[in-house]
């Protein structure tokens, strides 16, 4: 299972990507929000730069022809980029509109103030959009069938909140077993992004529920690392190794 980083602080992204353990970012206005920024493109593009993965960047629309107009904007910021669409009516609308259409490759990367910097050039850029096509990430997911739906729809990704349905008294993690269940017995090539997640019991659990992804807060990532036993653990080893050194 991968681990991407929800979060749009790039403080909180520059640490992580140094550990080498995450291989993508989710955002969403939020995070935004919480992170300070009003700027989406720019943040968007940076995180593109640092993290060379998967980057989840939100639309805020409500009906699909916005959705979509939003989506074809936000796909051209970079190729790493993936649309987040909700999982309503004109979400799926949406969703199954965007995986049909094709991406105006030529004018991939505009205005991306890391151009010269990145190892991507236009070309491998433009390349790589074209591949991929426009993908999306069919968010706020909280029952089984919904997962199903995105997946009918064609959603590269599925998100479900796991967090959000535990604090509501329902088990959130049977939502990503079920739909891991599901997409396997029927070749479903949606992957699972086991989000809201709210503590590193929920990484594990979702690693066992066959999530492909789990998408954690820099607070859970931190908090994966630590044991109390590996810190008593190094003390001693410096210790015993100050009483022999010369
Ligand atoms: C996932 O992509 C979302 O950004 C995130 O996990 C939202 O969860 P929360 O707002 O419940 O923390």
């Amino acid at each position: 299972m991968e681990i991407y980083l929800d979060t749009a602080d790039i403080d909180e992204i520059r640490e992580a990507v140094k550990m080498g353990v995450i291989s993508g970012v989710t955002t969403n206005p939020s995070l935004m929000q919480r992170a300070g920024r009003g700027d989406y493109r720019q943040v968007t593009q940076e995180i593109c730069y640092l993290v060379h993965g998967p980057i989840s960047a939100e639309v805020v629309g409500t009906e699909a022809g916005q959705m979509i107009e939003e989506a074809m904007e936000i796909a051209l910021w970079s190729p790493y980029v993936v649309i987040k669409v909700p999982i309503t009516t004109g979400g799926l609308e949406a969703i199954s509109t965007l995986a049909e259409t094709e991406l105006d490759a030529d004018n991939i990367c505009q205005g991306c103030e890391w151009m010269d910097d990145c190892p991507l050039d236009r070309d491998m850029a433009r390349e790589m959009a074209l591949m991929q096509g426009i993908r999306t990430n069919a968010t706020l997911a909280f029952s089984t069938n919904q997962a199903l739906l995105a997946a009918r729809a064609g959603a590269s990704y599925v998100s479900p909140f796991v967090g959000r349905l535990d604090e509501i008294g329902h088990e959130g993690m049977a939502v990503v077993a079920e739909a891991a269940q599901i997409f396997a017995m029927y070749g479903l090539e949606t992957e699972i992004i086991a989000a809201s997640i709210r503590h590193p019991l929920h990484v594990t659990e979702a690693a066992l529920a066959g999530a492909d992804i789990a998408t954690v807060p820099y607070a859970v990532l931190q908090k994966m690392v630590k044991h109390p036993l590996t810190n008593i653990g190094v003390e001693r080893f410096l210790d015993d190794w100050k009483k022999v050194s010369p």
